[in-house]
């Protein structure tokens, strides 16, 4: 864990040996709290209990964490926000992470920094994105908030990614960027995609907001793209409650990142300094004076999705569990899927590519022709068992996407099936193997019911 005195530390404080007992008594009882509530827990009875299909995987070393830093009283992002900053950006080797959040508000920055004036060819209104049309909401809401088109693109059954080939043929002379989710944690076809924007000169931001820990190729998802994108919300691989983060792989767009993340601003420095440029009174931007505090210029319309340091106490907790995170989603994911394949004539099952070793998000099933989705997923809701579907489904059959400006390459149809027949089970680490077999017997009990 941790330490409990790196916010106070680096605030210049001198902890005195009267705080440092009465934090080291607090440290105690929240542990003390985390196993009682842990001793009351109840054994799991099956249908008197929820199977969720994600939540908070946690022990008291988050809880203490959280109270730490809650203690310090930093509150805005400081110490450990740079500390759980440097460690994501170590996991996946990158140039930077800047943590926001949320993954909504990672895909936001990520889209937008395409768009900044202080890139070479900055993406301007009309230029394209090719992005699937079976997607989560604010993986496309900042495509069409920055003004660029999206081009959307079928998915593949089975796998539910963004099918290569139609992506491919879709390119227009107005394509400028490929947005892809790996959906359910699935990562799609890399080879093929990266091969497609090395070709055509395209960028490419990968949306791991359900992918982290998941490889292709032996390689991090996340790592393939100019950026991508996490998220940390609670049914996600690891959690800071709210929160998310882009990870730069291209250098060029670190500075850019942080500043539509930091109200747009043209300085970089970290929350409390000053004058990390070495130059704060000497830069003449735009039409401002010269010498105008570089604190207080800005080179971007941009947000504040800062998250705070008390998120980033309990972030550093999870990320050093997120292999074992990674493989308890991995182990729950091949029970269902060996359970499942005696229902393959009935139920299209979950396919990877044969490069990928998906950290998945989900069991995702589409019900074959003569199976209805709403009696399985209604029979299994009724069992207490908690179902979801692949997010928005065709997102353009959506109200808020109506009028969006927008190009489709080809039919939609897969998408189409997505919405109507394809629902997801939890594999999250909380799930224990008496859930599991209930969920197996449910879907079991289904199928004798409904033949
Ligand atoms: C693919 C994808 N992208 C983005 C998001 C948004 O993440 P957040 O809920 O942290 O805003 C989600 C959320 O589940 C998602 O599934």
């Amino acid at each position: 864990m941790p330490e409990a005195s790196l916010g106070r530390r680096k605030l210049g404080a001198e902890q005195s040996p009267e705080e440092l007992a009465i934090r080291s008594k607090i440290d105690a009882l929240v542990a003390e709290l985390y196993h009682l509530r842990e001793d009351e827990k109840k054994e799991f009875a099956p249908g008197r209990d929820r199977v969720h299909y994600a939540g908070r995987v946690f022990d008291d070393e988050e809880m203490r964490s959280l109270v730490a830093s809650s203690l310090d009283f930093w509150l805005t992002l400081g110490p450990y926000g740079e500390k759980f900053e440097q460690a994501v950006k170590k996991y996946f080797d990158a140039r930077r992470f800047v943590f926001v959040n949320s993954g909504s508000s990672a895909n936001l920055v990520a889209i937008s920094s395409l768009t900044s004036p202080t890139l070479k060819n900055p993406l301007r209104p009309g230029d394209e994105v090719l992005t699937p049309a079976a997607t989560f909401p604010t993986t496309l809401a900042p495509i069409v908030q920055n003004k660029l088109t999206p081009v959307f693109i079928d998915v593949t059954l089975g796998d539910y990614n963004a099918n290569p080939e139609l992506l491919a043929e879709a390119v227009g002379p107005k394509t400028r960027a490929i947005f892809l989710p790996h959906t359910l944690g699935n990562p799609f076809d890399l080879d093929a995609v990266l091969k497609l924007a090395k070709e055509k000169n395209l960028v490419l931001i990968e949306d791991c907001c359900d992918a982290f820990g998941g490889t292709y190729g032996g390689k991090k998802v996340g790592t393939f793209g100019a950026m991508s994108t996490l998220s940390f919300f609670p049914a996600h691989q690891m959690t800071t409650g709210e929160g998310g983060g882009v990870v730069v792989n291209e250098g060029k767009y670190a500075k850019i990142v942080e500043s539509f993340r930091d109200w747009g601003r043209d300085c970089w420095c970290p929350a409390g300094v000053s004058n990390t440029c070495g130059k704060r009174f000497d830069w003449q931007l735009g039409g401002l004076p010269k010498g105008y505090d570089h604190k207080y210029t800005y080179s971007h319309l941009g947000y504040n999705l800062k998250p705070t340091d008390m998120q980033a106490a309990i972030g550093l907790v999870q990320l050093e569990k997120l292999d074992s995170f990674v493989k308890l989603r991995q182990i729950h994911f091949k029970r269902y899927h060996d359970a499942f394949k005696k229902y393959e004539d009935r139920l299209i099952l979950p396919t990877k590519h044969e490069k990928a070793d998906p950290c998945w998000f989900g069991y995702v099933i589409t019900v074959r022709e003569g199976v209805s989705r709403a009696a399985l997923t209604r029979f299994l809701e009724e069992r207490n068992i908690e179902t979801r579907l692949v997010f928005a489904g065709n997102i353009l059959r959506q109200p808020a996407f109506h009028g969006v400006d927008h190009r489709v390459h080809k039919s939609l149809e897969n998408t189409d099936r997505v919405m109507n027949d394809t629902f997801f089970l939890g594999v999250y680490p909380g799930l224990t193997p008496a859930m599991q077999d209930y969920v197996i017997e449910s879907v079991d009990e289904f199928f004798k019911q409904n033949g």
